[in-house]
C-alpha cells in the first residue's frame, strides 16, 4: 500500500468535492518530519469554503477517520498525518524484502519504447553531448523497463551525408591507410579539417566532395568500400566507450540504413501534396506550425538528415510498433524534432504524438563550451580513464587490501561520471570538474556506492544470516527515516518515468544513502538483542534498493570498496 494514497483515502469522505487523485496531488511531505509524515495544506479550500485555513484544518483533523494512523492533528493551516512508525516500518521492510523487483510496476503493459540514444557521428570524436545522450538514454531504458515497458535502444549513427563525400575526396588526395589505422578518428578529423581549409581557396574541392557522395549514394564499389572502412574504424572506437560503460544497444541502424527507404518517404510526401519546390530543392512548408521550412531533397536529388529521420520514424513504428518513441538529443536540435513531428502529423500519422524529444543541456568544462571546431575537444575515453585513476587512488588510501581493486576502481570511476551526469536535471547545463565527481563524500555516485558497500560489509560481518521476515519491528526512531525512504521507492520510479528524468532516481539514491549513513552513525546494528534480525533486515533492504536505484542509472554497485 502506498502511504500517500492511504492519507488521500482517509481524506476523501471529508473532501467530497475532490477526487482521490486531486487530493493525492495536494498531500505534501513536510520538510521537518516532526510535523508528520504527510500534510494537507488547506489554503486552497479557503475561498470555496469561506473559512480561514486554520479553521478548516482544525475541522478536517477532527472529522477525518484516524484509523491506521498514529495521530492526525491540525497545526496552523495544515492537517498533519503521523503514520504508526513501528508497524508501518515493519510493513515496508517486509514489502521490500519479499520482492526482488521491489519498486517496479506494470504500468507499461510490455509496450515497446524505442529510445534513440548516443548516435555519434562517424569519423568524429564522440563528444560530451553524446555521452549525455548515452547515459540518459540508457537510464531511461532501465526506468521504462521498471515501469513495465520494453525498451529498444537504437544508436542512430551519423553515418551518411555529404560530409562523407568530402572525407573520401580528402582521403583520396592526402590519405594513408596506415595513418588511419594507427589513429582512426583523429586522422579522419585531420583530413576533414584540411579539406575545409583548402576548399576556402579552391571551391572545386566541394564539387569533388559532392560527386563522391553521389557515388556513394549510387552504390559505387570504391566509395562503398571506403565508407564501410571509415565506419568500422569509428565504431571500434565508440565500442570502447560503450564497453567501458557496459552499455549495449539493440540496433546500430544509423542514417545510412535508411538509404533505400528514402524514395518511399518522398513518394508519400508527394502523394499528400506536402512537397513544394524551392530553388530547385524540395521542401515542406511548416509556416502554419510556426516553424521554418524543412528541406527534404536537395536540387541534386540528395536527401537530408530530416529525410532520413522521417524514414527512421516510419520504420520504427512499423518494425517495433512503439507506444512511445524517444529521441535523447541535445537542446540545439529542438527545431529539428518539432519539424519532424509536424511533418509526420501532416502525413496523417497520429502516432507522431508519441514521439518525444528528450532534450538536455550542455556540459561545460571550466565554464567553457566544448566544440570540435574550437579544438576544445575533451576525449571521453580520457575523462573516464582519469576518473578511474582517481577512484583507484582513493581505494588505495581507504582499503588497500581490497581484492579486485581494478574492477572496483573501474566501477567507481565510470560510475562517478555517469552518476554526476544523471544527478543533474537533464535540461540544465552544468560544469564538469572531475575531482568533484569522484569524491567519496557529498552528492556523488561513489558516496551512494560506498553506502551500499558499507551495508554489504555489515551483512558479511553478521555472517549473512537468513532473515526472519516475521519479526521486523524496529523501535529505534532513527530507523524510521530509512524505512520511510525505502517506502517511497515505487512512487519515485513512477515519477522518474513520467518526467523522463533520471535525476529523480539519482537524488533519491543520495537521500536514501544519507538517511542510512545517519542511522548507522546512531545505532549499533550488530548488537545481539531482540531487534538484531530487524536491523539486519533494514540494512539488507537498503542495499537492495540502493543497488536497484544504481542499476536504473547504469551504475554498478560493488559489494566492497
Ligand atoms: N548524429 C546526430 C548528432 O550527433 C544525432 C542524431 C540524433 N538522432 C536522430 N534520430 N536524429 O548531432
Amino acid at each position: 500500500m502506498d502511504y500517500k494514497t492511504q492519507v488521500a483515502q482517509a481524506l476523501t469522505p471529508v473532501l467530497p468535492e475532490l477526487s482521490l487523485e486531486d487530493i493525492e496531488a495536494k498531500v505534501e511531505v513536510p520538510k521537518d518530519s516532526r510535523l508528520g509524515d504527510f500534510a494537507l495544506p488547506t489554503f486552497f479550500l479557503a475561498k470555496s469554503r469561506h473559512q480561514a485555513p486554520n479553521l478548516i484544518a482544525t475541522e478536517l483533523a477532527a472529522a477525518v477517520n484516524q484509523q491506521g494512523f498514529a495521530k492526525v492533528e491540525a497545526a496552523g493551516p495544515y492537517v498533519n498525518f503521523f503514520l504508526d512508525q513501528t508497524a508501518t516500518g515493519a510493513e515496508i521492510l517486509h514489502t521490500v524484502l519479499e520482492n526482488e523487483a521491489y519498486g517496479h510496476n506494470t504500468d507499461g503493459q510490455a509496450g515497446h519504447v524505442t529510445i534513440d540514444m548516443s548516435s555519434p557521428n562517424i569519423a568524429k570524436p564522440m563528444s560530451m553531448g553524446h555521452l549525455r545522450s548515452t547515459v540518459i538514454g540508457n537510464a531511461l531504458a532501465e526506468i521504462s523497463r521498471a515501469n513495465g515497458y520494453q525498451p529498444i535502444k537504437i544508436n542512430h549513427l551519423g553515418d551518411w551525408g555529404t560530409q562523407f563525400g568530402k572525407l573520401m575526396s580528402a582521403y583520396k588526395r592526402w590519405g594513408s591507410e596506415a595513418e588511419v589505422k594507427a589513429d582512426p578518428i583523429n586522422t579522419l578529423v585531420k583530413y576533414y579539417v584540411r579539406f575545409h581549409k583548402e576548399a576556402e581557396t579552391d571551391p572545386s574541392l566541394n564539387d569533388e566532395g559532392r560527386a563522391w557522395f553521389k557515388k556513394l549514394e549510387d552504390g559505387d564499389p570504391e566509395a562503398t568500400q571506403l565508407w564501410t572502412w571509415f565506419r568500422e574504424e569509428s565504431l571500434k572506437e565508440f565500442m570502447e566507450i560503450y564497453d567501458m560503460l557496459d552499455i549495449e544497444f539493440d540496433s546500430f541502424n544509423g542514417e545510412a540504413f535508411y538509404n533505400d527507404k528514402m524514395e518511399e518517404v518522398i513518394d508519400l510526401l508527394k502523394e499528400k501534396h506536402l512537397l513544394v519546390p524551392s530553388q530547385g530543392a524540395q521542401v515542406v512548408d511548416l509556416e502554419d506550425e510556426g516553424l521554418n521550412v524543412a528541406m527534404i531533397q536537395r536540387s541534386d536529388g540528395a536527401t537530408l538528415y530530416m529525410t532520413r529521420d522521417l524514414a527512421a520514424a516510419i520504420f520504427r513504428k512499423r518494425n517495433y510498433n512503439f507506444v512511445k518513441s524517444l529521441y535523447v538529443v541535445g537542446g540545439e536540435q529542438r527545431e529539428h524534432f518539432l519539424q519532424l513531428k509536424a511533418i509526420l502529423k501532416k502525413m496523417g500519422y497520429a502516432w507522431s504524438d508519441d514521439i518525444e524529444h528528450i532534450s538536455f543541456g550542455l556540459i561545460t568544462v571550466g565554464g567553457k563550451k566544448l566544440s570540435t571546431r574550437s579544438g576544445r575537444i575533451i576525449l571521453l575515453k580520457d575523462v573516464l580513464n582519469d576518473s578511474i585513476d582517481l577512484a583507484r587512488q582513493q581505494i588505495e588510501e581507504k582499503n588497500p587490501d581490497l581484492a579486485d581493486k581494478d574492477l572496483v576502481a573501474h566501477e567507481v570511476g565510470t560510475g562517478a561520471v555517469v552518476f554526476h551526469d544523471l544527478m543533474n536535471e537533464r535540461i540544465g547545463n552544468f560544469d564538469f570538474n572531475l575531482a568533484d565527481v569522484v569524491r567519496f563524500e557529498g552528492d556523488t555516485g561513489p558516496y551512494v556506492q560506498y553506502a551500499n558497500a558499507r551495508a554489504q560489509s555489515i551483512l558479511r560481518k553478521a555472517g549473512m544470516p537468513e532473515l526472519d521476515l516475521t519479526t521486523l519491528t524496529l523501535t529505534d526512531p532513527n530507523a524510521w527515516e530509512v524505512e520511510k525512504a525505502l517506502g517511497d521507492f515505487p512512487r519515485i520510479v513512477k515519477r522518474a518515468w513520467l518526467e523522463r528524468e533520471p535525476s529523480v532516481i539519482a537524488k533519491y539514491a543520495l537521500n536514501l544513502a544519507r538517511a542510512f549513513n545517519k542511522y548507522y552513525a546512531h545505532s549499533k546494528v550488530l548488537e545481539d538483542d531482540a531487534e538484531l534480525n530487524a536491523r539486519l533486515a533494514l540494512v539488507s533492504a537498503v542495499s537492495q534498493v540502493l543497488t536497484e536505484s544504481l542499476h536504473m542509472l547504469g551504475v554498478k554497485a560493488p559489494k566492497e570498496m
